[in-house]
């Protein structure tokens, strides 16, 4: 294997232990033998992932005057699928290997004639759907067959007329939404990367059809601005690909995808697309939209920005992860960490300091999630501290009991300053916001 390989490899690997070891994820249905390439989100996991969908929902849904939000039901009526041209299109091409009978996403074998995994013959391409199915109800029959959602986006469309009645919104406005999909995909991978149970946050906003392009572009910005700004990923890691017609969406006339480079490929992050007025066409038989000046009714066009939960978590991981000297430090953003501060008494054998840590523990309770840590030396709970993320340590000494003050610990920097216990939590919420 090459260096650069290799060292990749390595950080892949160091990522996913560090994941396992501190509780970021775990192997789905683990004590089971696991299942196929699921994972749960650990205690620390789900801090992580529930910070960047709060920070997300806050810029992008509450923050806006010209968007709202929605939280739809995961299965829909599968009409919904039929109309939106899932059940037909979406689908993609697997070959099936003669010998041993693995399956292969035919575009991931890279020109590959034989069979990755035994040499043997590979049979020719077929379409494959990816729609996971399942029934609904106690009979099992062909009417009963419903479908999980592949994507979120199905139900901002469908729920239109809705949204527009009861908000009285007018174009320019987005419906936006977080949450599961489902994708029976053929070779699922790579950690947390490519999985058949994700999750998405998607926004579809809906304009006029000469405003596409201004609108895309605004959008395109806005994206940038959540990958560098918000998750802090370096944007030299972050690159823009233009996806050409034929490898792009059915639904879509414009599709540029924003690639992170992953220890293994630089592969998708998010995408951001130009679905015309394709969908709301497919769903409703007459124009849901009327201009309140020109009484004109038309279908609006849509602009898609669509972010992956996972790949957002992977990617923030993996930029994060850092090895110094003889640590491994988190570089989080300190409002994506999963612990804003750490509380430690010098001494776990004194109640008088252990007391006092509580004491500051519950002040700072109420304003972040901290952690309480009276284990070992100070120095290895800086380091465990560092490793998860957390963006401050302090400590309380003997003369803390005192002036009342603290010494608080800076992860990136390590350096240590002296506060006063009272401009803790303003202090805290500087730095974090
Ligand atoms: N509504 C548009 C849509 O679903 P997509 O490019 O198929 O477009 C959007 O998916 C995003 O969802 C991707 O950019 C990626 O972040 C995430 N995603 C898609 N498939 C995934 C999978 N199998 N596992 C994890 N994330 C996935």
């Amino acid at each position: 294997m090459a260096k650069k390989e290799e060292n990749n490899a390595e950080l892949m690997n160091k990522v996913i232990s560090l994941c396992k070891r501190r509780g970021f994820m775990f192997p789905g249905s683990e004590i089971y033998g696991g299942l196929a390439n699921s994972f749960d989100y650990g205690p620390l996991g789900v801090e992580l992932k529930n910070n960047i969908k709060n920070l997300w929902w806050k810029k992008f849904v509450q923050q806006r005057d010209d968007m709202v939000g929605i939280d739809a039901a995961l299965i829909m009526n599968s009409k919904v699928w039929e109309a939106s041209g899932h059940l037909k299109n979406f689908s993609d091409p697997l070959v099936e290997c003669k010998k041993c009978h693995h399956r292969f996403r035919e575009d991931l074998l890279e020109g590959k004639e034989k069979c990755p995994d035994c040499k043997g013959e590979l049979m020719p391409a077929k379409q494959f759907n990816l729609m996971l199915k399942t029934f609904l109800g106690p009979v099992e029959t062909d009417d009963s067959v419903v479908y999980f959602r592949p994507e979120t986006a199905q139900a901002m469309f469908v729920d239109f007329k809705n949204v527009l009645d009861t908000t009285r919104r007018k174009l320019p406005f987005g419906i936006a939404q977080i949450g599961k999909a489902f994708r029976n995909e053929i070779t699922p991978g790579n950690f947390i990367f490519r999985t058949r149970e994700f999750e998405q946050m998607e926004i579809e906003y809906f304009i006029g059809e000469k405003e596409w392009e201004k609108t895309f572009e605004m959008w395109r910005k806005e994206m940038w601005s959540w990958i560098t700004d918000d998750l802090g990923l370096n944007e030299k890691h972050v690159h823009e690909n233009d996806i050409a017609e034929l490898e792009r969406a059915f639904y879509s006339k414009k599709t540029i995808d924003f690639e992170f480079d992953y220890p293994f490929d630089r592969k998708e992050l998010y995408g951001l697309a130009y679905r015309t007025d394709y969908d709301l066409k497919k769903h409703f038989n007459e124009a849901p939209y009327e201009d309140l000046e020109t009484k004109e009714k038309f279908y609006p066009h849509v602009i898609e920005p669509s972010f992956g939960v996972d790949r957002s978590v992977l990617a923030v991981l993996l930029d994060a992860y850092t090895e110094e000297d003889d640590r491994v430090v988190l570089k989080l953003k300190p409002k994506l960490a999963p612990y804003k501060v750490a509380v430690f008494p010098l001494l776990k054998n004194k109640p008088e300091l252990v007391k006092k840590a509580r004491e500051v523990y519950n002040i700072l309770k109420k304003e972040f999630n901290v952690a309480f840590d009276d284990r070992g030396n100070i120095g290895k709970r800086y380091y465990s501290q560092d490793e998860i993320g957390t963006p401050f340590c302090v400590t309380i000494d003997f003369d803390t009991l005192e002036k009342d003050d603290i010494t608080i610990r800076d992860r990136d920097t390590m350096k240590q300053e002296r506060i006063k216990i009272s401009g803790l939590v303003n202090f805290l919420n500087e730095k974090i916001n």
